[in-house]
């Protein structure tokens, strides 16, 4: 059942994969979509787990990528909510890359990704609280929410608009 306030530490989710020959570019190396891919669903999973409902990315922050990361790599998205609003929620992924056979790992990107969570008609729908911990927590919090204002700022200057997606029922 959903809970009326949340703790970061509830939600936080760490999803690993190791990577393949058929997650590789032309060059050889990890595919950057492979890792944008992974991030976004480490983050949703951490929305979801929050929300306790379906979520929709509506926004990922630049993502740099630090350093290649190689097939045979153990890639992990550690994921965990920064802050929440009344129906967003913004998640910080930090992605590592650990080499399985010596234990070194490196720290190759990070970035921050926000979600909605929807009602069955596609509605934005109201998250549970969430109460920080820890001032580390607390700084987290009004820097994401200083992100999340200057996002509000740049859509109200988009001439884009959109139609809320139709949920297909069975
Ligand atoms: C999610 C969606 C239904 C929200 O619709 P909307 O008309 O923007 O709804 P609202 O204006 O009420 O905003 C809802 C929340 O999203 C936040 N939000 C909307 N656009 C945002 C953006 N670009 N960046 C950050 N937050 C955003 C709002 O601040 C609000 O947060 P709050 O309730 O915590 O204050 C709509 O944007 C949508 O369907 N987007 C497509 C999502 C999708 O398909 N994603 C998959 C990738 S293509």
């Amino acid at each position: 059942m959903s809970q009326a306030v949340k703790r970061i530490a509830d939600s936080k989710f760490t999803l690993s994969a190791l990577m393949g020959p058929q997650d590789a570019n032309s060059h050889g190396n990890v595919h950057g979509g492979i890792i944008m891919k992974m991030a976004d669903e480490a983050g949703a999973l951490v929305a979801m787990r929050h929300a306790n409902a379906p979520v929709v990315t509506v926004a990922v922050d630049s993502m740099t990528f630090l350093e290649p990361i190689y097939v045979g790599s153990l890639v992990l998205c550690h994921a965990e909510l920064t802050y929440v609003g009344r129906t967003s929620m913004e998640v910080c992924v930090k992605v590592v890359a650990e080499n399985p056979l010596t234990g070194a790992s490196r720290n190759t990107n990070q970035a921050y990704l926000v979600y909605v969570a929807i009602d069955p008609e596609g509605n934005p729908t109201p998250v549970p609280e969430l109460v920080y911990e820890t001032p580390e927590e607390e700084l987290g919090a009004a820097e994401a929410q200083e992100r999340q204002n200057y996002r509000k700022h740049q859509k109200s200057k988009s001439s884009l608009t959109h139609e809320r997606p139709t949920i297909q029922s069975e």
